[in-house]
This record gives C-alpha cells, sequence and structure tokens, in this order.
C-alpha cells in the first residue's frame, strides 16, 4: 500500500486590474454575459465566456426551466455552443463570473460537478488545456490552468473502450 495526494495549483489575481490582458477580456466578455442569463428561479445570474484557438470568443449564460434539473449552466451553454459552431477549433480557456441576489458576489465561483465533466470531455477531445479564469464582479480572480485539474480522476472514453 502506498500514499499518494493530489495537488491542485491555482494562481490567486488580488482584483481584475492584475489579469494579464487576454484573461481581462474574457472575464469581461464573461460578466457582459450575466446580463443575458435566464435565472427566474434561482436569481443567480451566471455569465461564461470562451476563447477558441482561431482568436473568437463566445459567450454563454445559465438557462433555467420550471422543470428545475431542465436548467443548464452557463458553462454547459457555451461549451456546446462552441462545439457545435466550431467543432474543429480548440478551445482555450473559460472565463466564469456571476451576480447573485445582492447584485454582485465578490468570491470567484466554480463550476459545478457536471460542467467540470464536461470541461474534461472537451480537454480530451482536444488534446488542449482548457485555462480556467474564476471570478465574481469583484474581488480575487483565480486560476487554474488546466480544467481537468478539478476532476481528479475523472471518468472518461478511456474506460469505455478495451485496450
Ligand atoms: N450555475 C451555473 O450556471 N454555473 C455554475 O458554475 C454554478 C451554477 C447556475 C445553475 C442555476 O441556474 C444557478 O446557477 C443556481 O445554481
Amino acid at each position: 500500500m502506498k500514499h499518494t495526494s493530489i495537488n491542485i495549483p491555482v494562481q490567486i489575481f488580488p482584483d481584475f486590474k492584475s489579469l494579464d490582458a487576454a484573461d481581462a477580456v474574457l472575464m469581461e466578455a464573461a460578466k457582459n454575459a450575466t446580463l443575458h442569463a435566464y435565472a427566474p428561479y434561482s436569481n443567480f445570474r451566471v455569465g461564461a465566456a470562451i476563447r477558441l484557438s482561431n482568436g473568437n470568443i463566445l459567450t454563454g449564460s445559465n438557462q433555467e426551466n420550471a422543470s428545475f434539473p431542465a436548467g443548464i449552466c452557463a458553462e454547459r451553454v457555451v461549451l456546446s455552443a462552441a462545439s457545435a459552431s466550431f467543432p474543429d477549433v480548440e478551445m482555450t480557456g473559460l472565463a466564469l463570473t456571476y451576480i447573485n441576489e445582492t447584485g454582485a458576489g465578490n468570491r470567484p465561483i466554480s463550476p459545478c460537478g457536471i460542467c467540470r465533466q464536461t470541461l474534461a470531455e472537451y480537454e480530451q477531445r482536444f488534446g488542449k488545456p482548457i485555462r480556467l479564469i474564476l471570478g465574481g464582479m469583484s474581488g480575487e480572480v483565480f486560476i487554474i490552468s488546466r480544467a481537468t485539474d478539478l476532476l481528479p480522476f475523472a471518468f472518461s472514453s478511456r474506460e469505455l473502450r478495451p485496450l
């Protein structure tokens, strides 16, 4: 028997002003996307923005439903849109932010478990890390250089196929 541990590298930026220019642009797009959230049930408005390797930036927001489980998170909205419109273009980064019921949010949000699984799928599909830029409307920003760092021991297609 042996012991091991898993380390998740996170860069913590004190505020939006200290981000790299490209990350700041992506986060700004995510902030704008919160305005398009459809969240009448939770009043928790999430914005996500994806950068593609061809330079395009796509945005998404959470879309809720009276049948609650039919709702979809902002991350999966934009991941699906990117994959559907640009199936052969790598996704290189995803920024995420939110407005909560008090009107802001000054702590970083991070993707839910289902979204982590979806992010892992696209990282594996393209063989390219998806950089996560996680924020609120202000305050610290966490940067995680590959999405699968948030999902150790992820289930993947490797297990579906016999070697
Ligand atoms: N939500 C997201 O869109 N992304 C996350 O990372 C966390 C949660 C949405 C789902 C639901 O519409 C609302 O936020 C409250 O959970």
